[in-house]
């Protein structure tokens, strides 16, 4: 990878997609001075893995977060503030996420609001609780062009998300938060490219993790190669795109 920001925050970092992506970081060079992971339960089974790596590399912290509780992002934050300092965040990754795999007969009233909790409105209150230091990252690197050594806020999607896309109908809670993620990405990317920050929705490809389950045709490092070629490409046209993890020139239609 030629380039890496100087601070990367990951949510949902303890499996998945997530830990790939921390994995591929720890594993470049150069590396990002901080990869801050997010996991909502830290100290039990779900997140030894991630645990034993920030015992071993100085630049992996590790943090809680429960994306469904915006009263704790506040605090999240401030542990971040003290991990970055004067330098703010540069980039902020939305991934967290949750696949209910609810039909028309079965979905529940409980099961879209948890899906909108986690896949929409946790991505947009952490955007806004972290803004204040991803505007200190982008200010302090003014000179230099959009793009994720500046300050970038991507949302982990989902071809799911995307309305003319959808054929095969289903899925109500995946379609609709995502298709609302999008929206929030959408609005996110006009109202703070003013501040130097730039807001893409990302599919990572349907992967083998809990969520993709074993029958996905793409393993989690196929999906992270590519997702992070698109990143280090982002600059001033991605503002705003949805994009697939294999092909950064061609956006997925809303
Ligand atoms: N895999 C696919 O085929 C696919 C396709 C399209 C989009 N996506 C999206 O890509 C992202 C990563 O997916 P993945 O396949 O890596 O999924 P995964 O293996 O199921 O991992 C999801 C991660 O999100 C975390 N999470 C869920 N709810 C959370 C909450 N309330 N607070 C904090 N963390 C929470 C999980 O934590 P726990 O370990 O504690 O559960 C886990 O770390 C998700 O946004 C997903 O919707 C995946």
């Amino acid at each position: 990878m030629a380039t890496v920001p100087y601070s990367i925050m990951i949510t949902g970092a303890n499996q998945g997609v997530g830990l790939g992506l921390v994995k591929y970081l720890l594993a470049s060079n150069p590396r990002p001075h901080h990869v801050i992971a997010a996991s909502r339960n830290l100290g039990g089974e779900g997140s030894k893995e991630l645990e034993e790596l920030a015992a071993k590399e100085d630049c992996l912290s590790v943090v809680k977060l429960d994306v469904t509780k915006p009263d704790t992002f506040a605090a999240v934050v401030g542990e971040v503030d003290g991990i970055v300092q004067e330098n703010g965040l540069n980039v902020l990754i939305n991934n967290a996420g949750i696949y209910l795999k609810k039909g028309l007969e079965d979905v529940t009233v409980e099961d879209m609001q948890l899906a909108f909790s986690t896949n929409t409105i946790g991505p947009l209150m952490l955007t806004q609780a972290f803004l204040p230091l991803l505007k200190q990252a982008a200010s302090r690197l003014a000179a230099k062009p959009l793009g994720w050594q500046r300050a970038v806020v991507i949302n982990f999607s989902s071809r799911f998300g995307s309305i003319s896309d959808n054929t095969s109908g289903g899925s109500y809670t995946t379609r609709s938060s995502k298709a609302a993620l999008n929206a929030v990405t959408k609005s996110l990317s006009v109202d703070i490219v003013k501040d130097g920050i730039i807001v893409c929705a990302v599919h990572p490809g349907w992967v083998q993790t809990k969520s993709g389950g074993p029958n996905a045709p793409i393993s989690v490092e196929q999906s992270v190669q590519g997702l992070m070629k698109l990143f280090a490409g982002l600059d001033q046209n991605s503002n705003g795109g949805f994009f697939r993890y294999d092909d950064s020139d061609t956006q997925l239609n809303w």
